[in-house]
């Protein structure tokens, strides 16, 4: 089995940074949206785990301006660094390991975090002690069903759904990530008591050159030199998989971001 700790040891800084502004770019505006639902204003107190480089802190910290806070935490804060500063504290924090407070959250939300994790409940636990009594826990949560969905009649179907295929297998046998971890989030939230639940999944047909087919070109390299050691992917199906992510005159289904929110009931 590969060792999932070794999973993304080779990408560069500057590879990891580009995957995080390209995650931000696509799928921010629905997170954004999603928060505006939920009513987050001046004064809250939110607490955004497993920040990456930080954007939708960032956009928090514009809501509860000067008398809220925004805990952003991370197990590397080394792209959160540049915003931290009232309203935003940054924390280096393992969301498995360190201890986190509890009822003290006006909002936890995490995104494209819980699939990633060795025991995804024990975090959620964590995440849904932190929240006060009326308050609101979201998850967001990318799931790779979609992208196997591509037209059958275009004539790059087939290398594009058996390569993805590979990839989510590969990620699931080894045990580094659950693709398909999106299709769980609202269970989640109503398992742990959660009232006023709702959710949403949101992808789009995408073309090669996009920022969303550029971001799955950032993950497909990511997860790349794992798998050609590993005997799942041949150097020359990876650079199929570039060109046709690059090529405007392909599209496909991008993958689905699965947002699932709700309230803890107050205590009585
Ligand atoms: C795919 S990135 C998503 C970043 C950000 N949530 C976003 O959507 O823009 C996952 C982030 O989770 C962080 N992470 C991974 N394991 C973690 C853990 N055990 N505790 C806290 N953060 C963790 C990573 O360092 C990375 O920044």
């Amino acid at each position: 089995m590969w060792d999932r700790h070794q999973f993304g040891s080779g990408e560069t800084e500057e590879a990891v940074l580009n995957r995080l502004r390209l995650l931000e770019r696509v799928y921010d505006p629905v997170t954004n949206r999603h928060l505006e639902t939920l009513g987050v204003t001046r004064g809250w107190n939110c607490l955004e785990v497993g920040a990456g480089a930080g954007s939708i802190a960032t956009w928090l910290s514009g809501k509860v301006g000067p008398e809220g806070k925004i805990v952003a935490t991370d197990i590397n804060t080394r792209f959160l660094q540049p915003i931290s500063g009232s309203p935003i504290v940054i924390r280096q924090h393992d969301i498995l390991e360190d201890p986190l407070e509890e009822k003290q959250y006006d909002l936890v939300h995490c995104r494209t975090l819980l699939m990633w994790l060795r025991d995804p409940e024990k975090a959620l636990r964590k995440m849904a002690d932190a929240v006060r009594p009326g308050g609101w826990l979201m998850l967001e949560e990318t799931d790779y069903g979609s992208i196997l969905s591509v037209d059958a009649s275009n004539p790059s179907a087939i290398v594009f759904s058996d390569t993805w295929r590979r990839g989510i297998e590969f990620l699931r046998k080894n045990r580094i990530a659950d693709p398909y971890f999106g299709r769980r989030v609202q269970n989640l939230i109503d398992q742990l008591g959660f009232i006023d639940g709702k959710n949403e999944g949101w992808t789009r047909i995408c073309r090669g050159g996009e920022p969303m087919a550029r971001f799955d070109l950032a993950a497909a390299q990511m997860a790349a030199q794992p798998m050609i050691d590993a005997g799942f992917l041949a150097p020359e199906t990876l650079e199929m998989m570039q060109k046709l992510l690059m090529d405007t005159t392909f599209d496909y289904p991008g993958l689905t971001m699965f947002s699932a929110w709700g309230r803890k009931p107050v205590e009585r």
